[in-house]
């Protein structure tokens, strides 16, 4: 357990009950993910890659194992200890932007500060810095409709910085944007772990995106079955597994 943590996991399991049938999408796991770290999670679809996304950013909890989280244990949290604690620490982003599509961008960016109690005027002044910051100073007003998918992603970079986590999970996000546009929003979440010192955890298919992440995560079957960052020689290894050519979920 190293004061340098900001998420760790120690032999977590979750399994799905479906229609009777227990599916298990994780069967032990560990690992820890340090502050200001950037690091790729690879693996092909269903290896369990979002499951674990959603265990590491407090969105679900583990069926076994402990899950530590900005230094809490997950453990008997109840929701509204569990959103506060995420609220606090992990920005997530997802393939499909998940943005409230009535709202324009500046609310968008502004409503986890909600959660905060600060007041309206503070909330949407700190909005408009983000989205300055991805970019989007143009497109305050613009709802998700409006814009392309490109910026919708960089709204939604937004959202998830407004709070200034310590952690950025990523599950995906150039999975619905093409070529150049994904390239961009690749660019600036890398500019946010260097520039910035926001831990930055990618799940990709593209071998070439994940080679450029400092340590690499392999799964498969549920389990982690490379981690660059265990491996002698950390970080200097070639990614490992068939993490390309794949149909993302
Ligand atoms: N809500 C769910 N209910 C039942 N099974 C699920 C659920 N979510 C995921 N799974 C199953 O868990 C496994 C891992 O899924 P997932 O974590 O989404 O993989 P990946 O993101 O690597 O494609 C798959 O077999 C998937 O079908
Ligand atoms: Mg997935």
């Amino acid at each position: 357990m190293t004061g340098d943590a900001a998420i760790e996991a120690i032999d977590v399991a979750r399994t799905y009950a479906l229609d009777g049938v227990s599916v298990s999408a994780l069967r032990g796991v560990s690992l820890t993910i340090a502050h200001g770290e950037h690091v790729a999670v690879v693996g092909p679809s269903g290896s369990g890659k979002s499951t674990l996304m959603h265990l590491l950013g407090g969105l679900d909890q583990p069926t076994s194992g402990r899950l530590r989280i900005g230094g809490r244990d997950v453990a008997g949290l109840t929701p509204a200890e569990m959103a506060h604690l995420r609220n606090a620490t992990i920005g997530f982003v997802f393939q499909s932007f998940h943005l409230l599509s009535r709202t324009s961008a500046l609310d968008n960016v502004a409503l986890p500060l909600v959660y905060r109690g600060q007041g309206a005027r503070e909330r949407r002044e700190r909005a408009a810095l983000m989205l300055e910051r991805v970019g989007l100073s143009h497109r305050i007003g613009h709802k998700p409709n409006q814009l392309s998918g490109g910026e919708q992603q960089r709204v939604a970079i937004a959202r998830a910085l407004v709070t200034e986590p310590a952690v950025l999970l990523a599950d995906e996000p150039t999975g619905n944007l093409d070529q150049a546009t994904g390239a961009a929003v690749l660019e600036l979440l890398e500019q946010l772990n260097t520039a910035e010192g926001v831990a930055v955890v990618l799940v990709t298919h593209d071998r070439e995106v994940a080679e450029r992440a400092r340590r690499q995560i392999t799964m498969r079957d549920g389990r982690i079955v490379d981690d660059s960052a265990a491996a002698d020689g950390a970080g200097t290894g070639p990614v490992t597994g068939d993490a390309s050519g794949e149909v993302p979920r």
